[in-house]
């Protein structure tokens, strides 16, 4: 009888570190040549439960475009690792990271996107950050596509809608994956299936669009970031054969409210619209019940004759992904509201949820890996995950968040369940391992950080970083390779 080794730990060589995105750490907007991103005409969300990434119309760029302070902007400050990152690197390196993902702006390299030149001071600065992380053994983990395009490009094509991002993407592409071709490990397309929300993913406009409308153009942008995708893997694997290309889906376990096979069904239904992107990404091709849904839904993707080749030649080398919460739908949908900001269906009584509405469930975890494991069988790699909350600077001048440390324990432990089932799971990468600017709201005050920044909504502070108790804690998870979790 065939029996394999039940690993009791974490491998030896798994990587354990922390992932942020540029728009959301680098400020430094408007230096060096930088040009503005999407990112950067992006206001504040009014509330913890609205979302302000897709509040942007032809009419707020204009008004962004003229306010030159760019106080209302917050991604445009960020956390200013552009001038901190040496500072950021060491506190990184004393936790022990093995690995750090950043990601690259497109519009510090081609401020419009569509130059033939690249800003010679743009990559310099990554230059910088890659030798720091150099020196102190960190493994670099690269998006080239977080939630930002050069916004040339949204108004020059309107972003991902049109084809042509393609080649501006791979001019892009090639020049950063040939300058650091001793990087190992890339992501192409950050959180690619949050494409079918909108602006913040496809970079295209939405102006006075019905919602059949605004659904043919989303999923024919995710084709065009499909096709990139898979000639950037292409093009990785002639530049540097060892190195690897990942794709990334924001996962979303879905639970169906009742056994009510009519609620399972939707469940499932819902689930599918979530793997569609790894299903095409890994397995090489459009599934089945995708093709139904368009049919049903009037959409009809333009394909280039070479496309599905291109498509099926080139799956990713790994599945990362972001896990945060888990959603429970119901067949009826007068029952499924948006609970909480990115959070979508009915309130789960067995779980709590962070002030943000996000449900905490670190038994999902490790549901998640066993069905993405059993569905893909190539190496998975959790490149996102935290808990977003309201820290405190108690009067000792310490961050005492033992509640974010409750949390992480939790999915981590869940995680080992995991690999004793016998997930292949190559890492762990914390989320906002400095408290950063949030994606949906562009708060500062939803803080994910091991490491506390003096900055608050308005961007008012020091910048001053102080170690919480999180970070301690997790300096004694990395050393002891998993085991020690208290
Ligand atoms: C993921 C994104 O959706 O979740 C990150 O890839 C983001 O960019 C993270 O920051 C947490 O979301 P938020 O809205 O709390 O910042």
């Amino acid at each position: 009888m065939y029996h394999k080794n039940i690993p009791d730990n974490f491998p030896p060589n798994f990587l354990w570190g922390g992932a942020t995105s540029a728009n959301q750490i680098e400020g430094a907007w408007n230096i060096d040549g930088k040009g503005l991103s999407d990112a950067d005409v992006v206001k504040k969300a009014d509330n913890h439960r609205s979302m302000s990434m897709n509040d942007v119309s032809k009419e707020s760029i204009e008004i962004a475009l003229k306010d030159k302070k760019g106080q209302d902007y917050p991604k445009r400050r960020g956390i200013d690792f552009y001038h901190h990152y040496k500072e950021d690197i060491k506190l990184f390196a004393e936790m022990g990271f093995k690995a750090f993902r950043i990601s690259i702006a497109w519009s510090r390299i081609f401020p419009n996107g569509d130059e033939k030149e690249p800003n010679e001071k743009g990559l310099e600065f990554y230059d910088n950050v890659l030798s720091e992380l150099k020196k102190y053994n960190i493994e670099p983990v690269i998006t080239l596509s977080h939630y930002e395009m050069p916004l040339g490009l949204t108004l020059k094509y309107n972003g991902w809608a049109d084809r042509r991002a393609i080649n501006d993407f791979m001019r892009f592409a090639t020049l950063v994956m040939t300058r650091y071709q001793d990087v190992k490990y890339w992501i192409s397309f950050n959180e690619i299936n949050t494409s079918s929300w909108g602006f913040h993913e496809t970079g295209a406009l939405e102006d006075g669009m019905s919602e059949q409308a605004k659904l043919q153009m989303r999923y024919q942008a995710v084709h065009h970031q499909f096709v990139a995708s898979a000639m950037a893997t292409k093009k990785l694997h002639e530049i540097n054969p060892n190195a690897k290309m990942g794709c990334m889906l924001a996962r979303m376990q879905v639970y169906p409210d009742t056994p009510n096979p009519q609620d399972v069904l939707k469940a499932q239904q819902m689930d599918q619209q979530n793997l569609f992107y790894t299903d095409v990404q890994v397995r090489g091709e459009y599934p089945e019940y995708m093709n139904r849904y368009f049919d049903e839904h009037g959409i009809k993707i333009a394909m280039e004759p070479d496309d599905q080749q291109l498509l099926k030649e080139n799956p990713v080398d790994f599945l990362s992904f972001s896990y945060y919460m888990t959603n429970v739908v119901s067949a009826d949908p007068e029952k499924n509201k948006q609970i909480g900001n990115m959070a979508m269906g009915l309130p789960n009584k067995y779980l709590e949820e962070t002030p943000w509405g996000w449900q905490i469930d670190p038994v999902g975890l490790r549901i998640t890996l066993n069905e993405l494991w059993d569905r893909y069988r190539i190496p998975l790699f959790i490149v996102e995950n935290g808990m977003g909350n309201l820290d405190k600077v108690s009067s000792d001048g310490q961050i005492h968040d033992d509640y974010r440390i409750d949390y992480l324990r939790r999915h981590i432990e869940q995680m080992k369940e995991a690999i004793k089932d016998g997930v292949d799971l190559m890492g762990y990468l914390m989320w906002g391992p400095i408290d950063l600017i949030s994606f949906s709201t562009s708060e500062m005050s939803k803080r994910y950080g091991f490491i506390y920044v003096d900055q608050d909504d308005n961007g008012d502070g020091t910048l001053q970083r102080t170690s919480k108790d999180s970070f301690y804690w997790y300096k004694k998870v990395i050393e002891s390779n998993g085991k020690d979790l208290n």
